[in-house]
């Protein structure tokens, strides 16, 4: 890898009035203005790893322009590397806002994520090598995963869980989790994961919804050295739901929990005695394969429906595509099982790959910050898959702790779940990836179901901060209000032009919900096609890279220019001092909103008070002027020892805007991690 064209940001001043000028033309037609100006390359060498998988950059090209010619064919070669039962007989079945595709075709995702494997020497290849927090550690070959998938299967049946049943799964990160998912999807159940981090209300709402028939859980999951009682929170979830009719526990920790007759029966007894086959149903492609609830800005969560055969040809392809899996790797995707990424990238993109998987199952900070490392350099992982808020807190933990271990197994880095400062992009390039792996910036949402937007390692330039360019099948662009596409640099909204197999089928439940929240911003009109509403502002720069401006109720508007918070943060966060940041609006009479930044610091800057903080303040204004230009300097900086974040580390941005407005908290806070962060703050406030 080699960095070319270092850090040019254009001066403030001048991409400030060059974007008010611009500003007069685009705004009508509902453009969003984009500040950020990044300009850094990190090339692949010319004589870089290459792996026969991986396209070239030719062939990338030629993929890519073939499959915006014929969208169709390209997805049903993807989907011809996948094993069906019966072929389809309609790629993509399109009925505005209903998608089905590959009509007709049947197939199962168990069998291929497990099955189609054994026929070759990988059924004796590790499928997962799995960490407890306490150290112990587990390998389950292909053809180990098989038999607990096919007694799991079993035992479900025995159960009574039938096809087209919901099964929720509320676990830590065991193996069991995965042989549970997969279990379902064999014998045709649709599973509904719900993130062990919930709370009980959240998951009693997640069970009621879906009206799942069987809970499967564990009596309690390692975290940070103690126990988080997941059986117990399942007791009370459950409690007086009738169509709940049993409970699957497996046997973790070994704490004592109540066992309810007749509802509740252990893991290991019932699986006892098992039959170690298990046929896999042969099921149609658009069979129901999982619900996964995420939330919406506002509301109540929205459970997003995945299916069978799109999904599965999605996952698998870009699995392949974004992670170069090679029959040698041991990837490490550290995502929970709960999100989607648990999903798609930790079980069911890799398995069908046949690759290995590393899972691990605590706390990245535990027994030390330098879990993960130790784990790299031991079990010589050579996949690293994560999100920026777990690289910003590595950063805010020391240089120390990835330069004590050796990380030279690794080959190639990942992030998923927000926009990657450049900063921190440019920290795990060097700390971790030891400037020679390139990372790999995905952009996707629970509801696209696999990456969408992604460098292809070793083959695509990249620039810190960007997820580079839509996959080859993907037609997502930068659009204004209107529909009409943004030019250049022009700030807008993302969309997905043509319907592609992983997309979500439906708001479980809600079809109205579906329709109003993904595809009524730009319904057909004249000879254009529906767009997908991804919820996200975006700009592509001249070379055609997509910024994510972050999410568009993220967008504020100040004297007239709406901008993007994340691209504010990210200045924020580019200061020597700042560890983290979240900008929000606050109603401001002579401006329309004004900017509230809310700043965590790092290392011995935390420790600061009075002056000195008043002084820094000043100087973190001072540092977004000069990075960004002064339309985006904060009015007001607050510093705070924590944000509030969702269990998957998401900043809660909505509770800060109420915060910061002023007013009382409202809404959904089911999915906030620590309450006292918010006490915290309020108290600040008053
Ligand atoms: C954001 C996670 C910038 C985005 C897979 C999206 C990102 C939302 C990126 C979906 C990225 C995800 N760069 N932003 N690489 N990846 N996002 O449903 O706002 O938990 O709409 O899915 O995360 O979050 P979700």
């Amino acid at each position: 890898m080699s960095a070319t064209r270092r850090a040019s940001r254009r001066s403030a001043a001048a991409a400030s009035s060059e974007k008010t000028a611009e500003k007069t033309s685009a705004s009508a037609a509902g453009s969003i203005d984009s500040v950020m100006q990044e300009t850094r390359w990190i090339k692949p060498e010319k004589d870089g790893p290459k792996h026969g998988s991986i396209p070239t950059a030719a062939k990338l090209k030629s993929m890519r322009s073939k499959a915006l010619k014929n969208p169709e064919a390209f997805w049903e070669e993807r989907a011809s590397e996948l094993e069906w039962f019966s072929p389809w007989t309609k790629v993509l079945d399109w009925k505005y806002p209903r998608a089905k595709w590959f009509t007709g075709g049947k197939l199962n995702v168990a069998h291929n994520c497990i099955d189609r494997h054994l026929t070759t020497w990988r059924r004796n290849k590790a499928a997962i090598v799995w960490e407890g927090e306490p150290g112990d550690v587990r390998t389950l070959t292909y053809q180990q995963l098989h038999r607990e998938v096919c007694r799991c299967a079993n035992g479900l049946k025995k159960l009574g869980v039938k096809r087209g049943d919901v099964v929720a799964i509320y676990m830590g990160m065991i193996p069991e989790a995965a042989i549970a998912m997969l279990a379902c999807a064999r014998i045709g159940a649709t599973h509904n994961v719900v993130f062990g981090g919930f709370s009980a209300d959240a998951l009693r709402e997640r069970i009621i919804d879906s009206n799942a028939v069987c809970v499967i859980t564990q009596d309690a999951a390692w975290r940070r050295g103690s126990h988080v009682m997941l059986k117990e929170a399942v007791d009370a979830a459950v409690k007086g739901l009738k169509h709940v009719a049993n409970v699957l526990v497996v046997r973790r920790v070994g704490v004592d929990i109540t066992m309810k007759k007749g509802r509740d029966h252990w893991w290991d007894e019932t699986l006892d005695g098992m039959n170690d086959s298990c046929a896999a149903a042969k099921l149609p492609a658009e069979h129901p394969l999982f619900i996964l609830y995420t939330s919406g800005s506002t509301g109540k969560p929205k459970g997003i429906l995945h299916t069978t055969g799109g999904y599965l040809t999605q996952a698998t392809y870009t699995s392949n595509i974004v992670f170069d899996l090679q029959e040698d790797d041991l990837y490490f995707c550290t995502a929970d099982v709960g999100w989607i990424t648990g999903h798609s990238y930790i079980v069911y993109g890799p398995l069908s790959n046949g690759a290995s998987i590393f899972m691990y199952e605590g706390a990245p900070n535990h027994p030390g910050p330098d879990r993960f490392w130790s784990m790299i350099a031991r079990h010589r992982i050579s996949i690293f898959y994560t999100a920026p808020t777990a690289i910003r807190a590595f950063m805010k933990w020391g240089d120390q702790h990835p330069a004590g271990h050796d990380l030279s197994s690794l080959r190639i880095l990942g992030t998923v779940g927000e926009p990657i400062n450049p900063e921190a992009w440019m920290w795990y390039y060097k700390h971790i990836g030891g400037e020679r792996c390139p990372i790999v910036d995905t952009w996707w949402q629970t509801e696209t179901g696999s990456i969408m937007i992604s460098p292809v390692p070793n083959v695509t330039p990249m620039k810190p901060g960007t997820a580079t360019t839509p996959l080859p099948g993907i037609d997502a662009d930068v659009v204004r209000r209107d529909g009409t596409r943004c030019k250049a640099d022009e700030g807008g909204y993302l969309v997905v032009k043509h319907p592609w197999p992983s997309m979500l089928r439906n708001v479980f439940g809600d079809f109205q919900r579906y329709k109003k929240t993904y595809w009524s911003e730009y319904p057909p009109a004249g000879d254009r096609p529906a767009y997908y509403f991804t919820g996200d502002g975006a700009r592509r720069d001249a070379d055609g890279y997509i910024w994510i401006m972050g999410r568009v109720d993220d967008v504020v508007n100040v004297s007239g220019h709406r901008l993007g918070t994340a691209e504010i943060e990210s200045a924020l966060v580019s200061h020597a001092r700042v560890a983290e940041a979240a900008v929000v609006a606050r109603p401001d009479e002579i401006k329309g909103n004004a900017l509230v930044a809310y700043v965590t610091l790092r290392g011995a800057s935390a420790k600061m008070s009075g002056r000195a903080l008043e002084k820094l303040a000043a100087e973190l204004r001072a540092h977004v002027a000069a990075e960004i230009g002064h339309i985006a300097k904060p009015d007001d900086i607050r510093f705070s020892e924590a944000l509030p974040k969702t269990r998957s580390g998401k900043i809660m941005r909505r509770l800060l805007r109420e915060l910061a407005a002023g007013g009382s908290i409202s809404g959904d806070t089911s999915t906030l991690e620590d309450f006292s962060v918010l006490e915290s703050l309020r108290e600040d406030e008053d």
